[in-house]
């Protein structure tokens, strides 16, 4: 693998607290140096002038699909749609068909992403058997074998009990459960926020108590057991209430926020567009202010896509009918660039640490830094780019998002690897 080095960019390594114009130097798959006047004869010269130059994204929550669906995603079009939006690390959730809840399914996943993956994947696997919820799966094996979390995210950990054990299992082997956080009961067949909007759709709501009660369950039990508990796609004020109060109080919780959750709300839905039907709903814009500011402040740590693809026969359904889920990968930079950076309600480095070594740290990957001698996984930034989020752009194998037809701004123009450019230009090298 040749050399590449990436010239006058302005780097963004919120790690090291890099903030200022660099170079960076690529080499052997590493990062070699990271200085002023670098150069390097035998090199690929990447003129990063007028551009940004970050650790390579790094999401926590990406559906793959494989095996089972791949007809809505596949490891290699999630992973080429991953590379698009600057992401170079990402966690495969295990709600696959079948279910990754035993070593064949863990080992199915690393061959296959061996194969066709274009950027690092990282699996997830299921916290109980089949998802079902009764029983626990072999936590030590599927560590052993490459699993760096446990969730049964679709679904909720309903039984506490098991919640409490899956929690007292991670503690030992330093993992942390991820959780999504609705109560069954309380969401029953709810499609929609339960609020204003499915007041005047007619619509069946999804209370914001049923995310509070797990949530606070999450956080009791945590504290009970000394796990870590990483809440998914947080959605509530309340929510964001507690996981403050569980941080001050020093319980391992750690939280993701989605950028379709920080960007809209239950209005999304106003037009019956099932592309923005998502769980947990999208909410009040009381609830959406009060994840931005939760982002500012760290209680939430980390942005995460949820990418969660479906066909176009899946969506084209009435909205009560039509499957949960948004994809998400290719645009998200851009959407919370918007949102946040743009208004100035977020300088460029906070969100550059919550898509990068914040969300590794979270997983224990050695991820999300350009320190000498890291992995070279770098994402090189046009904050200046405009986009159309259009069907002819997007590399997933599935449009599912509300944002079709947006114009965004903010976009990756070169994805590095391990050291090796696989994305550039809009193009998969
Ligand atoms: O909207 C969602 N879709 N939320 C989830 O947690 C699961 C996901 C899916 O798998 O489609």
């Amino acid at each position: 693998m040749g050399a590449i080095l990436i010239k006058n960019g302005h780097v963004i390594d919120p790690a090291n607290r890099v903030d200022a114009r660099r170079d960076v130097l690529v080499e052997g798959g590493r990062i070699a140096a990271v200085g002023t006047g670098l150069s390097a004869p035998e090199a690929q010269v990447i003129d990063a002038s007028g551009l940004y130059v970050f650790p390579g994204f790094v999401d926590l929550h990406v559906h793959l699909r494989e095996p089972g669906r791949e007809d809505e995603e596949t490891i290699r079009t999630g992973t080429r749609a991953a590379a698009a939006g600057g992401f170079t690390s990402v966690c495969a959730m295990p709600n696959t068909t079948p279910v990754i809840d035993r070593a064949t399914g863990i080992n199915y996943l690393r061959s296959a992403t061996q194969r066709d993956a274009l950027v690092n994947v990282f699996p997830a696997a299921a916290v109980t058997v089949g998802q079902q919820g009764k029983e626990i799966t072999e936590f030590g094996d599927l560590i052993r074998r490459g699993a760096v979390a446990f969730t049964d995210d679709g679904h909720c950990v309903a039984d506490s009990e098991i919640m409490r054990r899956a929690l007292e299992y991670t503690a030992m082997f330093d993992v942390p459960v991820l959780d999504h956080c609705e109560d069954p009961m309380l969401k029953r067949d709810g499609v929609i926020h339960e609020g204003r909007v499915s007041m005047m759709l007619g619509l069946r709501g999804i209370p914001a108590v049923s995310e509070t009660v797990i949530v606070a369950r999450d956080i009791a039990l945590a504290e009970y057991v000394g796990g870590h508990v990483h809440i998914q796609h947080v959605s509530t004020r309340r929510s964001v209430e507690l996981i403050r109060e569980g941080k001050r109080r020093g319980v391992r919780v750690t939280a993701e926020v989605t950028p379709h959750h920080l960007a809209l709300t239950e209005e999304a839905c106003l037009t019956f567009d099932t592309n923005a039907k998502v769980a947990p709903p999208l909410r009040s814009e009381d609830d959406r202010q009060s994840l931005i500011e939760g982002l500012r402040d760290g209680t939430l740590d980390a942005i995460a896509t949820d990418h969660a693809p479906h066909t176009d026969i899946e969506k084209d359904m009435v909205f009560t009918e039509a499957p949960f889920g948004t994809i998400g990968l290719e645009f998200a930079f851009a959407v919370c660039h918007g949102e946040l950076v743009a208004t100035d309600r977020m300088d460029l480095a906070t969100l550059v640490e919550k898509m990068t070594v914040v969300p590794a740290a979270i997983l224990r990957l050695n991820k999300g830094t350009l320190s000498v001698g890291a992995d070279a996984d770098i994402t090189i930034v046009d904050l200046g780019l405009e986009k159309t989020i259009s069907r002819g752009t997007l590399l997933s194998k599935s449009y599912n998002t509300p944002f079709l037809g947006k114009t965004l701004r903010g976009f990756p123009v070169h994805t590095l690897v391990g050291g090796r450019l696989v994305y550039s230009n809009g193009k998969i090298v």
